[in-house]
Order: structure tokens, then C-alpha cells, then sequence
């Protein structure tokens, strides 16, 4: 899987959005270490605070079917630039790959290289040092 078919995968995923109320469509593909896709779209919620963001709806349900081993995440938008991760989901990503890859398209449509780390370089860890 390349970082442009990675990248179509997440193009595909925007397509199913459900944006009622922003209008912003999100679409995520994450490359499992064994080389499966799981895909995700934002899905907004007519209680706003319900809206699950693209990204953690892909990384979700892969947890949800046992898996934990991730290698990227492809993120495009309807802005059709590049579109970081929001602060919550910069958190979830760190949380299940933190030595993941990520890859964003540019309005030329260029490939982006970036990385988890790079976009949460000092990530909220909850280890209580000395916990039994
Ligand atoms: N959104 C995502 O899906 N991912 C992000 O990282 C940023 C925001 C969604 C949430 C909401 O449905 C819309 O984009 C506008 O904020």
C-alpha cells in the first residue's frame, strides 16, 4: 500500500461524511501493521459534542476488531489543503501509535510527510511513576 493509495482510501472514506453542520468533510484511512485498511469519516451529531472526527472513528473500529498495531494514517478534507488532526485526536493517535506515520495532501496535490510525534511532540502521559 503506498502513501497515495493510502491517501485515495481516506478520499474515498470523505465521501460518506455526514456534515449536516459544519459542511467540513473529513475522511481517514489507517494501514494496519499487517497491511489492512480501516477507513473513517467525520459524522456530526445533532448533539454537537457527539461529532467523532474522522480520524477516530478509522482508528476505532480497528481497536474494536482486536487489532493494535498501526503503521499510518492518510487524512484528507473537503478544504482540499492540508488538515491536521484536531487536538483530541492528536491525543487518541498518541495514545495507539505514537510511532505512527501520517500523511496529508497539499492543495497541488502533493503527499505531505509527517508523523504523530511530530504533531504531539510532548504527549499527556497518565503513568504514575513507582504504581504498583
Ligand atoms: N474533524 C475531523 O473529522 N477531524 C479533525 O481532525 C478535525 C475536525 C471534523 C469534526 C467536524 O465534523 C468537522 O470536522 C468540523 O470541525
Amino acid at each position: 500500500m503506498t502513501k497515495r493509495e493510502l491517501i485515495n482510501k481516506a478520499k474515498e472514506a470523505k465521501a460518506f461524511a455526514h456534515v449536516p453542520y459544519s459542511g467540513f468533510s473529513v475522511g481517514a484511512a489507517l494501514l494496519t501493521k499487517s497491511g489492512k485498511v480501516y477507513t473513517g469519516c467525520n459524522i456530526e451529531n445533532s448533539s454537537f459534542g457527539a461529532t467523532i472526527c474522522a480520524e477516530r472513528i478509522a482508528l476505532f473500529k480497528a481497536i474494536s476488531e482486536g487489532v493494535t498495531e498501526f503503521e499510518s494514517m492518510a487524512v484528507v478534507s473537503s478544504a482540499n489543503d492540508v488538515t491536521y488532526p484536531c487536538g483530541i485526536c492528536r491525543q487518541v493517535l498518541s495514545d495507539h501509535m505514537y510511532d505512527g506515520k501520517l500523511y496529508f495532501e497539499n492543495k497541488d496535490g502533493e503527499i505531505i510527510d509527517s508523523s504523530v510525534k511530530e504533531v504531539l511532540p510532548f504527549k499527556f502521559n497518565n503513568e504514575i511513576p513507582n504504581k504498583k
